[in-house]
Formats: structure tokens, C-alpha cells, sequence
């Protein structure tokens, strides 16, 4: 907790009065939302889009004031978290489920802010099972494609349902092991019929700030 929160933190100094902020998804994005919202109650002016149902519900808990995508037409900062981050700053996320409404609001923003604690950073990526969001028609065809880029799917299930997204879509973890060429992978995924996204994050992420347990923090 302490290494998310001291990447959270420090990546909530770069937020300036009047800005447009992306409000991230997950336990690392949360510490940053908190600390916005404590800046917001001793008056930073900022206006918000979040990136989940979840962050939303907590941007208004705290009083972060949130602006419809329709009026505005960029975001200045986004802080978001990540499942792993690679040394050329390609991501895997999704680890949440709300990798779509991320990529959204990252591709539309000026400065992708990531937020992770050491554990998140590798050498190569696909440790962790890439989330790919899908529409739920046909998901056994979807399915067998994504195994045909050489993973192993799996429907993603919470309370022994499949979990459905804030989008009304279901997420399939594929199981890569290693993913050497990650722009390739992210292209083949999104050329699959029924693939909604994927949780690659290429070239998207403008800074990566790391957490380590010791509450010491570093900006890559
Ligand atoms: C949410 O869908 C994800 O992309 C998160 O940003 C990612 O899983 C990192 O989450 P934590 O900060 O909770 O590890």
C-alpha cells in the first residue's frame, strides 16, 4: 500500500489549478483520486472525467467535480495504474476490468501519467494474462481466435459469473506467457470481430512513476 501511495502522491503534484483530469482505475489510481480530492478540499480548481463506474462513484464522494465528455475536447493529465509496464513503457491493464473506458480517456489525453509500485515493472510483458474485452455475442468464436494467437483464454468470472464490464462486456484473460512484439499482438487482437480492446497500452503512457515498500518513489 505504502509504495502505491507514495507514486500516487507524487503523481498528483503535477496537477495544476483549471486543468482536466483523467481519473484512473484500480488500488494504485485510488490513492491519486484521494489525494486529489483532499487538494480539491482546500481549493484546487480542477474538473474531472473518470475512467470507471468505481472511480467516478469516489470522485463524487469526495467532491472531485466531473465534466461530460461532450464538453470538453482533451484531457490535460491522466493517472492511471498498471498491471505491468515494459522498458519502452508499453503496458498490459485491464487487471480491473476497465481497460476500454482507459484507452478512451489515455488516447484522448495530453500526458498519460502511470502510477505502479515495483512489483509492476518487467523486462518483457506478458506475465500477467493480457485482458481482452469482448462482446458477449458469439464470445466462443472470439474465444477460439484469441487462442489462435497463441494464448491461453480465459472467460474472466467473479461470484461465478462471467464479469461483465462497466460496458456491459465480458473480458477473456489470455494466458501469453511473454509477448516479444507487443504493437503486432495489440493489432492482430483488435483485427478479431467481436474484440471490443485489449489491454496493451502502446506508446500511450508519457511518464511512469514507480512506488518500492520502503515509501520511496522514482519517476522513469
Ligand atoms: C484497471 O482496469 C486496471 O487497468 C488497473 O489500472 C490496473 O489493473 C492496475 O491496478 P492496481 O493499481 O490495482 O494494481
Amino acid at each position: 500500500m505504502e509504495a502505491k501511495k507514495a507514486a500516487a502522491e507524487l503523481a498528483i503534484t503535477e496537477i495544476q489549478d483549471g486543468m482536466i483530469v483523467g481519473l484512473g482505475t484500480g488500488s494504485t489510481a485510488y490513492w491519486a483520486i484521494q489525494g486529489l480530492g483532499a487538494r480539491v478540499q482546500n481549493g484546487l480548481y480542477i474538473q474531472a472525467v473518470a475512467t470507471s463506474v468505481a472511480s467516478e462513484n469516489l470522485a463524487k464522494e469526495l467532491g472531485i467535480p466531473l465534466i461530460p465528455f461532450a464538453d470538453i475536447s482533451e484531457i490535460d493529465v491522466t493517472i492511471d495504474g498498471a498491471d505491468e509496464v515494459d522498458p519502452d513503457w508499453h503496458l498490459i491493464k485491464g487487471g480491473g476490468g476497465a481497460l476500454l473506458r482507459e484507452k478512451i480517456v489515455a488516447f484522448s489525453s495530453k500526458k498519460l501519467i502511470i502510477v505502479v509500485d515495483e512489483s509492476k515493472v518487467v523486462t518483457q510483458l506478458g506475465a500477467f494474462p493480457l485482458p481482452v474485452e469482448v462482446v458477449k455475442f458469439g464470445y466462443e468464436l472470439t474465444i477460439r481466435k484469441l487462442r489462435a494467437l497463441g494464448c491461453e483464454p480465459k472467460v474472466r468470472v467473479a461470484d461465478n459469473q462471467p464479469f461483465v464490464t462497466d460496458n456491459g462486456n465480458y473480458i477473456i484473460d489470455c494466458h501469453f506467457g511473454s509477448i516479444p512484439n507487443p504493437a503486432e499482438l495489440h493489432q492482430a487482437i483488435n483485427g478479431i470481430p467481436g474484440v471490443v480492446e485489449n489491454g496493451l497500452f502502446i506508446g500511450l503512457a508519457s511518464q511512469v512513476i514507480v512506488g518500492y515498500k520502503d515509501g520511496s518513489v522514482r519517476s522513469l
